[in-house]
């Protein structure tokens, strides 16, 4: 029996330092030390054994239990900490490397002059509105004044998305007067920035995709001087104290009477210049007052009421004020051009 024990000994020490995990070493202290184990088999021949021989084998048994449960507990505490080891070895962080900056856009240098017009007109108690960029034709047209059969109404200009001519991707933001004196209370101040539509092939002034800015205010007694004073305003805050302005005849279906404003170019003051093309003006909006259709069509009265609107390009206000040439740019989204700005 002690010949037996001193192999079990030998085994199960060899065993032990052998083993590479800790669900390994658990089936090994089943093995030689559990209820079936090989440990209690050789315990079950005590029977044999005399009375003085009894005692010495328990005690040589239970000095064998704990000594192969102390080489269980030094094998476990040596692989945890070689696990450790090797987990800390592959998560290696060398804190003292310069950390990678991170690439940060900012906005669009065309949404920076969006934003400057519209903190001029909230400052003047407007409203800013957003709508449909796909519209119906009754409101990009018809209750525009503009009839059917008028030629901007073509298929050769117009996006439409039905046979019948109802729906289209808007051609401007003027449906956004429709929305607001359908949809508000009088009196009325609001502008509408938004992207609007048309056929035209893309070239250094041109694109198919473009934004404007509408702006209309409905109130009594409103008038052409009110107009005249708050674009004028307006164009002083963006170009600064004492740009010229004038104020040029023009015709819109749903202004009357309508205008074309324009400021007296900047870089040269008047003289002309490669700015101006030589103009010595640049035109920057197309406005007038409501027509009295459009305002009795949404159902106020003209003549109680009154009002003025304007829509000008937001395009080419930024590539004026940051002297971009190509409208392209604008598009294209070339970090090396839009990190200028
Ligand atoms: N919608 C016109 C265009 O796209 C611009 C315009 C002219 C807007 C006169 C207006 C206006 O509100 O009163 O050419």
């Amino acid at each position: 029996m002690k010949e037996a024990m001193q192999r079990l000994r030998e085994a199960s020490i060899q065993a032990i330092l052998a083993s590479e995990s800790p669900d390994a070493l658990e089936n090994l202290r089943v093995k030689f030390l559990g209820k079936k184990g090989e440990l209690t088999a050789i315990l079950r021949q005590m029977g044999k054994l005399s009375a003085e021989e009894r005692p010495i084998m328990g005690q040589l048994a239970n000095q064998l239990r704990s000594d192969i449960e102390a080489a269980i507990d030094k094998r476990r505490g040596e692989l945890s900490e070689a696990l450790l080891e090797r987990k800390l070895e592959q998560e290696a962080l060398d804190v003292t490397l310069p950390g990678e900056k991170p690439h940060l856009g900012h906005k669009h240098p065309m949404y920076n002059v969006l934003d400057q017009i519209k903190e001029i007109f909230i400052g003047m108690g407007f409203e800013i509105v957003d709508g449909p960029e796909v519209e119906l034709a009754d409101y990009n047209f018809t209750k525009l004044n503009i009839e059917e059969g008028h030629p901007s109404r073509e298929w050769t200009d117009t996006f439409y998305f039905t046979e019948d001519s109802r729906v289209l991707l808007r051609t401007q933001t003027s449906p956004m007067q429709i929305h607001a004196m359908e949809a508000k209370e009088l009196p009325i101040r609001m502008i509408a920035p938004g992207r609007v539509y048309r056929k035209d092939e893309v070239d250094a002034t041109h694109s198919p995709m473009f934004h404007q800015i509408e702006g209309m205010v409905i109130d009594k007694g409103v008038t052409m001087a009110d107009l005249k004073a708050t674009l004028n305003l307006v164009v002083e805050k963006i170009y600064g104290e004492g740009t010229v302005t004038r104020f040029r005849p023009h015709h819109f279906p749903f202004t009357e009477p309508s205008c074309e404003m324009d400021i007296q170019c900047h870089k040269c003051g008047g003289k002309g210049c490669p700015t101006c093309k030589g103009e010595g003006w640049i035109e920057v909006l197309g406005a007038g007052m409501v027509h009295p259709k459009v305002l009795a069509g949404c159902g106020i009265d003209p003549d109680v009421y009154s009002g003025w609107a304007f829509g000008m390009g937001l395009e080419r206000l930024a590539m004026g004020e940051y002297k971009i040439t190509d409208l392209r740019l604008i598009f294209e989204n070339d970090v090396r051009f839009l990190e200028q700005f």
